[in-house]
């Protein structure tokens, strides 16, 4: 099948630390993939490099069969490519339906602020925020807030949607309604990476795995065997995890 997004050698610099060292990957269209790694592996930078917040210092990335490499972000957000922010940040004096409605024009291609506003509503309704459509995006909930995220990428109509811990913080049910809602949106035909800590949650919606550690890939593949593979428990998972595992505890 031919690739959604391929990265070749992608390198991130700052200054003296390759974040991301020649990372090689390629995502093929409808497939759910989860980045683990260790604290600071550099999963966000390589979401930061897809995007164009922070471009690559050396490799290429190609979408659609089209190089993207040193694209501005609004550009390849308008090319399909939509991201969360691990640190959820709303426009908080804005309401729930503005700050999607910002997204559906930034990105989305809306054509005019009544579609803009219209697009909101599917999206928030989609992610279960359609009540709070009127309310302050200040006096939402972190779990509210991350829904709040996913509507306003959802609203930039992505075919590549990338979430960098989308479930950080939430409680055991909120979690569930947050997967609920991501399988929704793989469903719907949107391919999708997932950063994510709670294996639990890797394990039960990725179809593969890749692994970073210090900016380079280690591993990738099918769910079980990456957990099982020697150097991605020695630098991420533990080997508490991996007694676990062959125990069938987890
Ligand atoms: N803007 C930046 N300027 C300088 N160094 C940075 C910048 N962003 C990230 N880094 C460094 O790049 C490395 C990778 O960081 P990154 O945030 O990508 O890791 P991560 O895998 O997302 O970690 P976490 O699981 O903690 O979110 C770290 O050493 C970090 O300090
Ligand atoms: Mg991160």
């Amino acid at each position: 099948m031919t690739p959604l997004l391929q990265l070749e050698r992608v390198e991130r610099r700052f200054g003296g630390l390759k974040a991301v060292d020649e990372v090689n990957l390629s995502m093929v269209p409808g497939e759910i993939v989860g980045l683990i790694g260790p604290n600071g592996a550099g999963k966000t930078t390589l979401i930061n490099t897809i995007t164009g917040v922070h471009p690559a210092t050396g490799g290429r990335i190609v979408f659609e069969g089209a190089e993207i490499t040193q694209l501005k972000p609004h550009v390849i957000a308008s090319r399909g490519i939509a991201r969360t922010f691990q640190i959820v940040q709303p426009f908080p004096q804005m309401s729930v339906l503005e700050n999607v409605a910002a997204g559906a024009l930034f990105a989305g291609r809306a054509p005019s602020l009544t579609a803009a506003r219209e697009a909101a509503i599917r999206h928030l309704e989609f992610t279960g925020l359609g009540a709070l459509a009127d309310s302050s995006a200040s006096t939402l909930t972190l779990a509210q807030r991350k829904r709040l995220e996913l509507a306003k990428s959802l609203a930039m109509r992505p075919r590549l949607l990338m979430l960098d811990e989308v479930n950080a913080g939430l409680n055991t049910a909120e979690i569930d309604d947050a997967l609920a809602i991501i399988r929704r949106i793989s469903a719907s035909g949107v391919t999708i990476m997932i950063v994510e800590h709670l294996m639990k949650v890797v394990l039960s919606i990725c179809n593969r795995i890749v692994v970073l550690h210090h900016g380079q890939l280690i591993a990738e593949g099918e769910p079980q065997a990456v957990v099982r593979n020697p150097a991605v428990i020695e630098a991420y998972l533990g080997k508490r995890y991996a007694g676990a595992m062959a125990g069938g505890t987890t």
